[in-house]
């Protein structure tokens, strides 16, 4: 029983995870500029994540053949870093970090802007990361699951923008996705929510319709009618009384310890 539940040993090499995925989205904020191919950044990260004897988690991952997922513009999530593919002014781009550090993964993801971006685009990834942000304001013990996808697609839709069904949170510690599933939309699961939990919520949300598909490589995920999209990702830690942040980074204007 209480499998979810991770033991403190556990929770102390979840934050040393935790914090170096952060790292890595802090390290590669200056490298996100207009004529820089994805597969760069991606091996940035990949050396990044090895000079702080970690694993980049995504390579090999049931086979994904890079080190970091690169997804731009109308690509939802698993975006495969390319070298053709070279980021030019008012793309945003969500750079998704797993990395291995004694054992134990940590998971996060945010958006970049390339230059200067529409209007559009920096209102959907403000939307999106306040509806990560509203639904870490709820958490604490005793909350049940579905309160985060509830305020989460409240949220969005009430901003009018669609979240996406087809990928939800998951639990994570010395394995990549399990237990529980955190789905980003109404839902019915009464799990209670326990003190020691780890999981990630990341709320993909699009400008458009929140229909996907997946593209011939098995991996890229666009929306379906070609709009813009965006994610936000955190690993979180359930505490009595909120959450702890584990993949904090320092220019967040939100606490890395929420008090509910
Ligand atoms: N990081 C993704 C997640 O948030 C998973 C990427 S799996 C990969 O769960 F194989 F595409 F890298
Ligand atoms: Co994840
Ligand atoms: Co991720």
């Amino acid at each position: 029983m209480n499998c979810m539940v991770k033991k403190e040993s556990e929770i102390e090499k979840m934050r040393i995870s935790g914090k170096l995925a952060a790292k890595v989205l802090e390290m590669i904020e200056k490298y996100v500029q207009p004529n820089i191919s994805t597969e760069e950044l991606n091996n940035i990260c990949h050396s990044f994540i090895k000079k702080n004897n970690a694993i980049p988690a995504c390579l090999g991952y049931h086979g994904f053949p890079k080190s970091v997922c690169i997804s731009v513009n109308d690509v939802v999530c698993h975006g495969i870093p390319n070298k053709n593919k070279i980021l030019k002014i008012g793309d945003i781009v969500n750079i998704d970090i797993t990395v291995i550090k004694n054992n134990y993964y940590a998971d996060t993801s945010k958006m970049f802007f390339v230059g200067n971006t529409s209007i559009l685009s920096k209102y959907l990834c403000k939307v999106t990361q306040e509806s990560l942000y509203a639904s870490l304001n709820i958490i604490k013990t005793g909350i049940p699951i579905f309160k985060i996808g509830e305020t989460i697609e409240n949220y969005v839709e009430s901003h009018g923008f669609s979240v996406v069904k087809e990928y939800c949170g998951h639990g994570i510690g010395s394995v990549f996705h399990e237990e529980p599933h955190i789905l980003h939309y109404k839902n019915n699961n009464k799990t209670l929510l326990k003190n020691g939990m780890i999981f990630t919520i990341e709320p993909m949300v699009n400008a458009g319709k929140s229909e996907v598909k997946c593209m011939k490589d098995g991996w890229t995920v666009k929306t379906k009618d070609h709009s813009l999209s965006a994610q936000y990702e955190h690993t979180i830690l359930v505490t009595n009384y909120g959450c702890d942040i584990l993949t904090w980074q320092k220019k967040e204007k939100i606490l890395p310890s929420l008090k509910n």
